[in-house]
């Protein structure tokens, strides 16, 4: 029997909802397979308790969760503080203090899920995002000087280096290897950014050499929103910088059918430290509390987490679930149906199927 010690962290929002969701199917899948248990430990880091203790974040938190197998996070952000605050309080440090450099965003198109996209199906829209999660333009570099008079700066600097573009563009190569395709278009604007962009550009063919079997092809972030909705089967994986990649994953999750199911990955590829696994949805205060948030996102991020752990028959036992729940058509209302997060959640623990255990059904 495996054993994995999971960090919970909710968050806000609809955060704490779709993490008990996702623990809850975990839970139940776990009991059935028979194969892995997870120790589950909750963190009431977030907002709250900012507003309680200054903090969301209590000091030392990082060096508490670097114990655990995987991170399981909700959502972070509150309509009373500064998005800035949140995020540089609790996700960021995360992300950035364990070096969980490649986040990884798959977009498909599930069963039961439409496209706004006319005429496009599951078979033309199966893409993996990949985002550098660790520099550019999340770096937090820059600052402001003469505050609140007319000769007020700012400069906001993304931080590109060779070594951070060269892994993200290795564990993107990786990956566009490991699928059918092995497709993998690099974004970039290297026509206007001429610097850290072109550094991306230079990277991405000296790297290229080192994967012969995967195709690739370059585009400009503003081209790639074109393409995506115009000729979105021509698309495989996908790398992109830190912003680029924020952008594109929205639309893509969009024209996937709904930001409710896409998933995150945020990942140490090396595994010095746990990886960390969220819907890509944020706190969403509009349905807060009234039971009808998605809990997709996070029943697929913790596939991803089980398929990280090196569960993968879990995982795939898991994402099938999912899909037979949703083409059941048992739909929350961001997906045009009338299902609570509960009957979401039952449904997916239905479809599970029996006991693995010698004697089950
Ligand atoms: C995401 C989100 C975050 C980001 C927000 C909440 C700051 O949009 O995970 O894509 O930009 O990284
Ligand atoms: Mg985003």
């Amino acid at each position: 029997m495996n054993r994995y010690r999971i960090a919970a962290i909710g968050g806000d929002g609809i955060g704490p909802e779709v993490i008990e969701a996702g623990l809850e199917v975990l839970d139940a899948l776990a009991a059935r397979s028979g194969t892995f248990r997870l120790e589950v430990e909750r963190f009431d880091w977030g907002s709250a308790r900012y507003r309680r203790e200054g903090a969301l974040m209590p000091e030392g938190g990082l060096e508490r969760l670097k114990s655990f197998d995987a991170i399981y996070f909700g959502a972070v952000g509150a309509p009373d503080i500064p998005d800035h605050i949140t995020l540089w309080g609790l996700r960021l440090p995360i992300c950035q203090g364990l070096d969980q450099y490649a986040n990884v965003r798959p977009a498909r198109l599930l069963p039961g899920v439409k496209s706004p996209l006319a005429g496009v199906g599951p078979e033309d829209l199966d893409w993996v995002i990949v985002r550098e999660n660790s520099e550019g333009e999340y770096a937090g570099q820059g600052g402001r000087t003469h505050r609140g008079y007319p000769e007020e700066v700012a400069t906001e600097v993304a931080i590109f280096t060779r070594r951070g573009v060269e892994r993200i563009m290795r564990f993107a190569f990786s990956l566009a290897r490991s699928r059918p395709r092995k497709h993998l278009t690099v974004v970039t604007k290297s026509n206007a950014q001429r610097h850290g962009m072109v550094l991306w550009d230079e990277v991405a063919a000296e790297v290229a050499r080192d994967f012969p079997d995967v195709s690739w092809d370059k585009e400009l972030v503003d081209a790639m929103t074109a393409r995506m909705v115009r000729r979105p089967a021509s698309i495989d994986v996908v790398v992109a910088t830190n912003l680029h990649a924020d952008i594109l994953s929205d639309l893509a999750a969009a024209l996937a059918g709904s930001l409710g199911i896409a998933p995150t990955a945020n990942l140490d590829p090396e595994r010095r430290f746990p990886s960390m696994f969220e819907p890509i949805h944020g706190s969403a205060f509009d349905i807060t509390g009234k039971g009808i948030a998605n809990p997709v996102g996070s029943f697929w991020s913790a596939a991803m987490m089980l398929d990280h752990l090196g569960e993968k028959e879990a995982a795939r036992r898991l994402m099938g679930a999912i899909e037979s729940a949703l083409a059941a058509g048992v739909l929350t209302p961001d997906l045009g149906g009338k299902a609570t997060t509960g009957d979401v959640t039952r449904a997916v623990i239905d479809a599970l199927g029996g006991r693995n255990a010698p004697g089950g059904a």
